[in-house]
């Protein structure tokens, strides 16, 4: 993120899919931008997409429930604050659904099928209900897609304008989307005069981090993230258990930095970085053992950890279930007043 920008006067919107709990990738990759810009924006809307992890995921209502609870809480134990965001779920906001069918009307069915993030995550699926049914063509795969799955890039253009959101920090495979909601806001424009605002991306400079598996993302379906609710002993496992150089097996061997999860974790998290700079050096010269390297990455996790898991530790679900009628009740009344102002302009 551009720490020079200025966002004074701009509203940011983000969203989480409620998949699991939120996880060290999730931090550095989204929850450290929301946390500057907590403080450096006008307004920042959180939202909990439950019914695009409904769709999306093929989750049940109660599990995704669960998780809600869950991400709140994370968003609070990291410093969130309900007071400086609204956060709110995206089932609770009715006046989406409306929006929705509005901007339909204004894209085609080549525009989604032709959307890298859509055309990215179709493949995913075609591959992923391959490898399980057997001889499944694309093309029937295709013709068996949800349709909210289809449409999900109008739904989120439909969040991100209906809280008169400037910025929407996202990774890199959301650009797609962005484009589109643009797409959306600009054709509508056009057509019904002057409603809508263009919105910009803001991409984070740290990439999410690779899984202690050494695989390139870290998920909770892979089972290789370390959970910002994770336990002491459970941290301590999951460092001991991480992906090094396989080539490097007695200590006094050069060891390879790329592609070492240690090493990119303690990159991301330990405070003094000209020392990881000396270790790295010390690694690839030979003499540095991954015991020692892994001991070190977990009193930095405990460190940053461990103020999260008190602050974790007051956040009842009662509170929860308050932030999130509070944060519901004011984004369903913004999300009203811009559907009046579509409908004024459609002259609905
Ligand atoms: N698609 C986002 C994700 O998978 C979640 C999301 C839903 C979102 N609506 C949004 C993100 C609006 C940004 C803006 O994580």
């Amino acid at each position: 993120m551009n720490e020079c920008q200025d966002f004074r006067h701009s509203i940011s919107l983000t969203g989480d899919r409620p998949t699991g709990p939120l996880h060290l990738g999730h931090y550095v990759g989204s929850l450290k931008t929301r946390l500057s810009l907590q403080d450096t924006c006008s307004k920042q809307f959180i939202m909990l997409a439950d019914l695009q992890a409904m769709v999306n995921e093929n989750m049940g209502m109660s599990t995704i429930k669960s998780y809600i609870n869950e991400v709140v809480k994370d968003y609070i134990s990291v410093g969130l604050s309900p007071d400086k965001n609204v956060i709110f779920t995206q089932s609770k906001i009715t006046p989406l659904h409306e929006i929705i069918t509005y901007y339909n009307t204004l894209i085609t069915l080549s525009h989604l099928h032709h959307n890298p993030t859509i055309k990215q995550e179709m493949e995913d699926r075609a591959t992923h209900a391959g490898t399980h049914q057997h001889c499944v063509s694309n093309n029937d795969h295709n013709m068996s897609i949800n349709m909210h799955f289809l449409l999900h890039p109008v739904s989120q253009a439909a969040d991100i304008t209906a809280f008169n959101a400037d910025v929407v920090p996202v990774g890199h495979d959301q650009l797609p989307l962005i484009h589109l909601a643009n797409d959306i806001v600009d054709k509508f424009n056009i057509k019904f005069g002057q409603t809508l605002k263009n919105v910009k991306p803001i991409l984070s400079n740290t990439p999410r981090l690779s899984g202690i598996d050494g695989r390139a993302k870290a998920s909770k379906s892979l089972n290789n993230a370390i959970f910002l609710s994770d336990t002491t002993d459970i941290v301590k496992k999951k460092v001991h258990s991480m992906y090094t150089d396989p080539d490097h097996i007695h200590v006094s061997q050069p060891g390879k930095i790329e592609g070492n999860v240690v090493f990119e974790y303690l990159t991301a998290f330990y405070p003094n970085q000209e020392h990881i700079d000396e270790l790295k050096q010390n690694y690839t010269r030979g003499g540095l053992g991954d015991m020692f390297l892994k001991n070190m990455l977990f009193k930095t996790l405990e460190d940053f950890l461990g103020p999260i898991r008190e602050r974790r530790a007051q956040v009842t679900d009662e509170h929860v279930s308050a932030i999130l009628d509070t944060g519901s009740q004011i984004a369903f009344d913004i999300a009203q007043s811009t559907l009046e102002r579509i409908k004024n302009s459609m002259l609905l």
